[in-house]
């Protein structure tokens, strides 16, 4: 164990007060400009398909209202699912107890952000909805569907340390939402400044679950190691899958425009464009694990590798 790195934290939070979103900054719930978007075109894989971008422009418009509700949705269960989970796991002083106190008080601003993010993302979706008209569709977040899956399949004692890699892993992605919403003038402004404010707190958090990974990777023992690497390449893409069921319901509320939502679904999934945009969101996160040697372990590597994103890293 480097104690030496681990006592030397210095709080990442220090300037929290006048930083975080929650602590210093409005909410972004403001008007709504006729002739923006509820969501970034180019952020939306179901208008990557040529059958979608044929469709009516009202109903684009509202696939996007749909694009909105279903970031916004991931991000509530995020938040106060596994992140905060985790959040209070690791302030446990029984959990990770080589943990600096000061990376525990940490958690504390972390866990606060996080509830915050979920707050004002849920009421950004109930205002939109509310402006809009248009009705959510009911859907459990795939990634959520996938870490009830990677649980089932571990035993108990294994449990925290999937939900903890789970948010190490969400906390270290840089997902095109938040760093290209923001920049995109043809969204509506309470839409970007949400994504930007997030996008900043959320900069902290990376370089905090970063530095976490770096003391933690080395603690574990090889087979330990081995084993929770190997779930890493379904982690990762647990959170940059487009959420299939949640796009196939949203085709579904037009069926005399989409009369087989599930193909063109599955045919939207396959496109270049929606592949490729997963790899370059996987990138940070695969450069950190390279940077810690993950991949040194052959078995690690043939997991990534399997599913099509080690040869990116
Ligand atoms: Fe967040
Ligand atoms: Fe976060």
């Amino acid at each position: 164990m480097n104690r030496t790195e681990e006592s030397g934290y210095r709080s990442l939070f220090k300037q929290w007060d006048s930083r975080s979103w929650v602590r210093s900054k409005p909410r972004r719930n403001g008007a709504f400009a006729s002739g923006l978007h509820y969501f970034s075109p180019d952020l939306c894989p179901l208008l990557a398909h040529p059958e979608v971008r044929a469709a009516p422009a009202q109903v684009r418009e509202e696939i996007l209202v749909h694009s909105l509700y279903v970031y916004l949705e991931f991000t509530v269960q995020l938040e106060l699912g596994p992140v905060n989970e985790t959040c209070l796991l690791l302030h446990s002083p029984d959990f990770c107890p080589w943990l600096p106190a000061a990376m525990k008080e940490d958690l504390l601003r972390i866990y606060t952000d996080e509830a915050a993010h979920a707050e004002m993302s849920h009421t950004l979706l109930a205002t939109v909805r509310d402006h809009t008209g248009v009705e959510p569709v009911l859907h459990r977040p795939y990634f959520l569907q996938e870490l009830s899956r990677l649980y089932a399949a571990e035993l108990p004692v294994y449990r925290p340390l999937v939900k903890l890699f789970f948010s190490i892993v969400s906390e270290t992605l840089i997902t095109g939402s938040l760093t290209k919403l923001p920049k995109d003038p043809s969204v509506q402004q309470a839409v970007r400044e949400l994504a930007a404010d997030h996008a900043t707190d959320e900069g902290l958090h990376h370089a905090y679950f970063r530095r976490l990974f770096k003391s933690l990777w080395p603690k574990m023992p090889a087979p330990l190691q081995t084993k929770i690497g190997a779930l890493l390449p379904e982690i990762i893409l647990a959170f940059l899958r487009p959420d299939e069921a949640a796009m196939t319901r949203t085709l579904a509320g037009y069926p005399e425009i989409f009369e087989d939502p599930a193909r063109v679904v599955a045919e939207t999934v396959e496109l270049p464009r929606v592949r490729g945009s997963l790899v370059d969101n996987a990138a940070p996160t695969l450069r950190m694990l390279a940077q810690e040697g993950v991949f040194s372990d052959p078995v690690i590597s043939a997991a990534f590798d399997k599913h099509g994103l080690r040869q990116h890293a």
